[in-house]
């Protein structure tokens, strides 16, 4: 299986977290899918982390919860195509599988090979095209092109737990290849402030936190202190935007909020400006 380090590894230490939510009396989501690429050493890796970060727990069960809604929200209203980059082991692709709409996950061969596989050895079929790929180098808009991604179709992009990982300049640039090819999408992904990345937030466990990701060969490079500065400079519009804390409290307003990380850790959706 793939080594549980750098970026890719990550995906394996999110997949943990995710499935961990199943097991809450009152889950946010339910995703028995996950647990299948789950095991001894991904559950032992995923434990280390906790043990620095426990909140990491919850804040990957709300990013769940809202980025699963809002792929719901945009099927229901005639979503043809939705668009994964840095897909890990994401599994929306067969639980939210839907007439007519056709997933595109990109990410590294190694995690999509195994995902495929482990899909098929349990007989889970999805309308889904793996494109192996870095979404940065290898220019996304020719890997879609490589795909039959169909840039006049109306379409639904999800970027979730991948902007830590790159440049303030890859991001931009992401966005804007996005924006001029794509006719008519919404576009949802979650950032940390510039301050959890400048290690300025006051709370040491974050910073920990931070250490350990860079332990695994995966560092947090960029975070935004004004997504609204970001959006406008993209000429890309605002949907909703919301800290994890506004989201905590929506979703689980009886857990108690273990961890200012809440406060510094947003979601959003954006959209074409028509
Ligand atoms: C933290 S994991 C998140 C996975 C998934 N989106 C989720 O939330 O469960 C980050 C994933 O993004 C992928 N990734 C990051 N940068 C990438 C790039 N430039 N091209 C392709 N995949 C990338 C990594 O390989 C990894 O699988």
């Amino acid at each position: 299986m793939t080594e549980i380090a750098n970026v890719s590894g990550t995906a394996f230490i999110i997949a943990e977290f995710r499935a961990a939510e199943n097991e809450q009396l009152q889950p946010l989501y339910l995703d028995d899918i996950v647990q299948l690429f789950l095991n001894e050493q991904t559950h032992q890796a995923a434990g280390e982390v906790l043990q620095v970060f426990p909140p990491a727990k919850d804040a990957i069960a709300i990013r769940t919860k809202y980025f699963d809604d809002t792929l719901s929200a945009q099927i229901a209203l005639g979503c043809q195509q939705v668009v994964i980059l840095g897909a890990g082991l994401d599994t929306r692709a067969v639980r939210k599988e839907a007439l007519g709409v056709t997933y595109f996950e990109i990410d590294h061969s190694a995690t999509l090979k195994l995902k495929a596989e482990v899909l098929q050895q349990h007989h889970l079929t999805a309308n889904v095209k793996y494109i192996p790929g870095d979404y940065v180098r290898d220019d996304i808009i020719s890997l879609l092109q490589q795909h039959n991604f169909n840039p006049d179709l109306l379409t639904y992009l999800l970027w979730e737990g991948n902007s830590v990982y790159l440049t303030k300049a890859e991001i931009i640039t992401t966005f804007g290849k996005i924006r001029d090819y794509i006719k008519n999408f919404k576009f949802s992904f979650d950032y940390m402030s510039d301050r959890v990345i400048a290690r300025t937030t006051g709370c040491q466990e974050l910073n920990d936190y931070i250490d350990k990701f860079i332990e695994m060969g995966a560092p947090w490079l960029t975070g935004f202190a004004d997504i609204t500065e970001v959006a406008e400079s993209l000429n890309l519009q605002i949907v909703e935007h919301f800290s994890t804390a506004e989201l905590y409290q929506k979703y689980c307003g009886d857990r108690a909020l273990e961890s200012n990380l809440f406060d510094f850790y947003f979601l959003g959706t954006l959209e074409k400006v028509a």
